[in-house]
């Protein structure tokens, strides 16, 4: 079976609209034919099945395909028909009432126990979903029932992707190198004191050693790669609030995976004064107390780092000549609820990252992109002399909001850097430790950032894991700078001791 809506339902009329009737009945079985097919192939838009007058509504059963679906009929229905009835009766159509809405599609498998707005029920049988939805004359305005049905369609979706795992399809591979060290990095530099565990969870405290690493890298990063392509730093914030995440399409699927921000109720010193008497009596701090006196979370902590930039360019329209924009920003932390265990500094709830960002014509991004991929591989064979490879992966915006697969334009989606981790064995998982993605309109149209020509604005981003980086490189090299790449050497310089514990 196919798709199938049936809404049964009714206009309110401002008097008993009987007079009219043939009038109506005229007006619907012409409407069958032509307002209700618009648009839908032959013999596939909406009809009005059954109808009748009962006082001061006209009742009505709809039944639709995909095409023009029922509630987008009866609106389409209410005006021309209140203006027949007004004209030549004076009779005025008040509004619409849904006494059922019914949504029937095909699926393979039941999609199992869910609560979804405006629908009141979900049953399976025989290879067919049927949602009952609880829906009124706002939520059809609004097209409510498009989205549920998107939803469901995304979910049977993904129930026949399930469990292949993330799209991944090799690129590039670099030839395979003798590595002189086959220990665990994190392991290793605990030992040497060169970084510690956090209170935090999956937090890090990085010592002089660890700090200096980071710190190389960056400038590489700046030396061999921004500051050639001409970027300019800025400071993205690192409070992200949901009007970001609505707009970046985060809030459709990052919520396992977010650090929550609360803001207090109140800065007045009184209303927490319980709160810290509690806690110089006790010694604990009262957790309960404190939810008390917390408002909603109002978003979340930096957790992709470019979409808190796009607010910059919001609803701006730019100068053609200002195209491409370049930008990074490294001014903070990026953080992740990950899954739990334990990990060494290649899986961190804090991370550190510089995020690279540009915008131009899809032309100009798509030849970004290159170049920036150029300077990469010069940085990773030249300077740090990894073994890695570069594989076409599902685009991060994607994987973000919990889809899977590739994006549809050859064009747009993410490149994965990866490297292998010895200490893992031959057959380890390669660790991915930066992308480089093409992310098509998404952003500029999210945001409603114009370009003054009116050609279409992509954009870009690519994210540079300094933990990531770490992690690669002194499991490949190990931790004596003896055993380093010259060049890299050059570049860390004398590598600072750190404290030393009785
Ligand atoms: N924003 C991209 C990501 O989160 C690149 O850093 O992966
Ligand atoms: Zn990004």
């Amino acid at each position: 079976m196919e798709l199938q809506f049936t809404l049964k339902g009714s206009f309110k009329t401002s008097a008993d609209a009987s007079p009219a009737k043939d009038v109506i009945d005229a007006f619907f079985t012409e409407a069958n034919e032509t307002i209700l097919t618009k648009g839908a192939p032959e013999g596939e838009g909406a009809r009005i099945v059954e109808w009748d007058i009962d006082g001061d509504r006209i009742n009505l059963v709809v039944k639709s395909g995909k095409h023009v679906r029922v509630h987008d009929a009866l609106l389409r229905v209410r005006k021309p028909l209140a203006a027949k009835l007004g004209k030549e009766f004076h009779i005025g159509v008040r509004g619409i009432d849904v006494e059922s809405y019914i949504i029937e599609l095909p699926s393979e498998k039941p999609l199992g126990e869910l609560k979804i707005p405006y629908v009141s029920s979900i049953v399976y049988d025989n290879g067919i979903i049927t949602l009952t939805l609880d829906v009124g004359e706002s939520e059809l305005e609004n097209r409510v029932p498009d989205r549920i049905l998107k939803l469901m369609e995304d979910k049977i979706a993904a129930l026949s992707y399930g469990g292949k795992g993330e799209h991944w399809e090799i690129l590039w591979e670099s030839e395979k190198k003798e590595h002189v060290f086959s220990g665990d990095p994190t392991k290793e530099m605990v030992k040497q004191g060169w970084l510690k565990r956090g209170a935090s969870r999956g937090q890090w405290i990085h010592g002089a050693q660890s700090t200096r690493m980071f710190r190389t890298f960056e400038r590489i990063v700046v030396e061999e790669l921004l500051e050639p392509l001409g970027y300019n730093e800025m400071i993205f914030p690192k409070l992200v609030p949901w009007e970001v995440w609505e707009k970046s399409g985060h809030a459709k699927g990052v919520y396992p995976e977010i650090y929550y921000v609360c803001p207090p109720k109140t800065r007045d010193p009184k209303y927490w004064e319980e709160v810290s008497d509690y806690y110089k009596v006790t010694h604990e701090v009262p957790t309960a107390m404190i939810k008390e006196k917390i408002g909603d979370p109002i978003g979340g902590m930096c957790y992709a780092q470019c979409p808190p930039f796009w607010p910059y360019l919001q609803g701006e329209t730019i100068p053609t000549d200002e195209f491409p924009i370049k930008v990074f920003d490294r001014s903070g932390t990026s953080h992740r609820y990950e899954s739990g265990g334990i990990h060494g500094m290649e899986r961190v709830d804090e991370f550190h990252r510089v995020e690279i960002v540009w915008a131009g014509t899809p032309e100009q991004v798509v030849a970004h992109s290159k170049e920036l991929q150029e300077r990469y591989l010069h940085i990773f064979n030249d300077i740090l002399e990894l073994e890695w490879r570069k594989a076409w992966v599902t685009p991060w915006f994607m994987a973000q909001e919990g889809l899977d697969g590739i994006s549809e334009q050859g064009e747009i989606g993410t490149i994965d850097y990866e490297a292998p981790l010895p200490y893992r064995g031959d057959g380890g998982e390669w660790l991915e430790f930066q992308n480089v993605s093409v992310n098509g309109n998404k952003y500029p149209s999210g945001f409603n950032v114009k370009c003054q020509s009116g050609d279409e604005l992509w954009s870009g981003c690519s994210g540079v894991g300094l933990e990531r980086w770490s992690s690669v490189f002194l499991a490949q090299k190990g931790l004596d700078p003896d055993d380093w790449p010259e060049e890299f050497r050059k570049r860390v310089g004398e590598m600072p001791r750190g404290l030393r514990f009785l």
